[in-house]
């Protein structure tokens, strides 16, 4: 699995105000939306294209364009939901695929109640939006599920991540022939007892939905 973890002063500015418990729900929506855009240029780095030719007013010019069948991009439910309008502003033509997963509390493991995914996805790149990768549960059965529906080009975008759930996720793919991707805005210390990264940002839903 390759790895990128974004760095630049303005994405870290960014960052450090959304970790900051004093933001409040609109503000957390609005900066979640464009850190999302910031990662999602890093991870659109190797979507795929094709040559084309247009002409300009005075003579033709060789560029490229978005190949199909187009990239998908899947939300997991229901913090990745937040994510979707800064990837949106990126690559208006994708398609959207949902996902819908729950995480035991107690076991920590995680369970899909809701998709909503093209039947096939063989030969499209997907791209999954997470937050927070923290136990590496989620992220690892949403991997899963889109590789059982032939997609083998998959790059997870999380906004925070722990080592924990990068472990999880290399051991779990250790001899898989996907092509996988993380990109994420920072690698945090570590989780706590109860599953949640230190020191992250809190439960990501919540504060993106206001529950707290
Ligand atoms: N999910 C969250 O929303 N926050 C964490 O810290 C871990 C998982």
């Amino acid at each position: 699995m390759k790895i990128h973890i974004a760095s630049h002063p303005l994405l870290t500015h960014k960052l450090t105000v959304l970790r900051d418990e004093k933001t409040d729900s609109p503000t957390f929506r609005r900066l979640t939306e464009e850190i999302v855009t910031l990662l999602a240029y890093e991870a659109m780095r190797e979507v795929k294209t094709i040559a084309v030719t247009v002409k300009t007013p005075v003579a033709m010019a060789q560029g490229e364009q978005l190949a199909k069948p187009k990239p998908v991009v899947v939300p997991i439910l229901r913090a990745g939901l937040g994510m979707l309008e800064g990837m949106s502003r990126l690559i208006p033509t994708a398609e959207i695929g949902f996902l819908g997963m729950v995480r035991d509390e107690k076991t920590l493991k995680a369970t899909t109640y809701a998709n909503r995914l093209p039947e096939d996805l063989t030969n499209r790149q997907c791209y999954i939006l997470d937050p927070m990768l923290a136990t590496g549960g989620t992220l690892v059965s949403a991997i899963e599920f889109l590789a059982a529906k032939g997609a083998t080009d998959i790059t997870a975008i999380c906004i925070l991540a722990a080592p924990e759930g990068i472990a999880v996720l290399e051991k779990a793919f250790a001899t898989s022939k996907l092509s996988l991707k993380l990109v994420t805005g920072a690698l945090d210390e570590r989780l706590n007892e109860k599953g949640y990264i230190i020191p992250g940002l809190g439960d990501a839903g919540d504060r993106l939905y206001g529950v707290v």
